[in-house]
């Protein structure tokens, strides 16, 4: 059941996936949440190991991809090159044709496997240097953060990385899960309904908000600036990146979560800078819109992982991506079950007045 993937209760801000909470999730390896998703629940010990080592030993691509890559316009969001370079993949894919649920499990593996190598060599040709070969025995995490760097991330940036892309996992039908889905139950394959989800992702209401978050920061500077930065734009009606939810109407408990994981990356690196300049946004946004205006317009799951990517050093052209990288076991999630209904989903007009 579609219901049973993601629960959300957005006026008590609960989140759960297949029924558990996402505070128990995030204390989870990612392959082990990508099982969850998936396969609909937990993996033992044997089955987590078997999934880990599917997914650790699909993760290079081939030198065709690297091509690709290098042709690829280094000024613009790397979504850009993701979305084409996941749909120029399928065609290697021995399974493409294979849409038994074993030949799909294979495609779901090497896109969840592949996505993160595909970003990582983007950064890297982008910044002149050699793609990185993933190393088999780092976590979804660390391995990521290994391939954009070239040298082994800390323990706490490993792991603020893993949680970040199982807090992106899953979230019901958002925009672009609802695309991936859509796309599913045409019965088309799904290297095509993942890249329908990477371009919904990309718009700024949505994923895109992420890389504007990043971009914010940056521009506001330091925490006096902040103050100002908010009241402007609100005189101005323009919105704040990071904040409201058509779901949430109260903290968002990925944005919580995500805060914690900025404010422990702050300490860890004794640099409370951006950390405190968030914090003054946030605190004008809610004293503006909550209180005085009764709007609930709380951090979103994409305020505080932008001060995370600040802390980590990712720049905003890579932040869709990586939303992306996380997001793409709950689009195949979604595209499984919608296989198994073997329903076209043709809404009518008179339902987007709804929306
Ligand atoms: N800043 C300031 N005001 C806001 C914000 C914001 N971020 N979000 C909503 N509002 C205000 C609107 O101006 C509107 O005010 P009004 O009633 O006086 O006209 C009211 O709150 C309702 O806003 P809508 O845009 O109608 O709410 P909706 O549910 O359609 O949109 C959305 C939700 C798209 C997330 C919106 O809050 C927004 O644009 N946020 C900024 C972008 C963002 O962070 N997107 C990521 C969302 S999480 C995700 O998709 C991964």
């Amino acid at each position: 059941m579609s219901k049973n993937i993601c629960f959300i209760d957005g006026l008590e801000g609960i989140l759960k996936y297949r029924e558990i909470d996402i505070n128990q999730l995030v204390e989870l390896p990612y392959d082990a949440v990508s099982y969850l998703l998936i396969q609909g629940e937990l993996p033992g010990d044997k089955e987590l190991a078997e999934y880990a080592a599917c997914l650790h030993g699909e993760r290079e691509v081939n030198r065709e991809v690297i091509d690709v890559i290098r042709m690829c316009n280094f000024n613009v969001d790397s979504i850009e090159a993701l979305r084409t370079i996941v749909s120029f993949i399928s065609q290697f894919d021995p399974d493409i044709n294979d849409s038994s649920p074993e030949g799909n499990m294979r495609k779901a593996i090497r896109l969840i496997a592949k996505i993160p190598t595909i970003v990582a060599a983007y950064f890297r040709i982008a910044n002149g240097k050699q793609p990185v070969l993933p190393d088999p025995s780092l976590s979804h995490g660390a391995n990521f953060l290994y391939m954009l760097r070239g040298n082994k991330p800390t323990q706490l940036e490993a792991e603020v990385m893993e949680k970040d892309f199982i807090l992106s996992a899953e979230h019901e039908l958002n925009a672009s899960t609802f695309s991936s889905r859509v796309t599913a139950s045409t019965l088309s394959d799904l290297y095509s309904a993942v890249v329908s989800g990477l371009c919904t992702l990309k718009g700024p209401l949505h994923g895109g908000a992420r890389a504007e978050v990043v971009t914010m920061i940056e521009e506001i500077a330091c925490p006096e600036n902040a103050e100002n930065y908010v009241l402007d734009k609100l005189s101005k009606k323009e919105k704040i990146m990071g904040f409201g939810h058509r779901v949430y109407k109260t903290y968002d408990p990925r944005g919580t979560i995500f805060k914690q994981l900025a404010k422990q990356l702050a300490e860890a690196k004794g640099d409370m800078h951006w950390y405190n300049t968030a914090e003054v946004v946030e605190n004008t946004v809610i004293r503006e819109l909550v209180e005085k205006k009764g709007k609930p317009i709380y951090p979103n799951v994409d305020f505080y992982s932008g001060v995370i990517y600040k802390y980590m050093d990712i720049p905003p052209q890579l932040a869709t991506s990586i939303f992306a990288i996380g997001r793409v076991s709950g689009w195949i999630a979604h595209c499984f079950d919608q296989y198994e209904k073997k329903k076209i989903i043709r809404p009518r007009a008179f339902m987007l007045d709804e929306c």
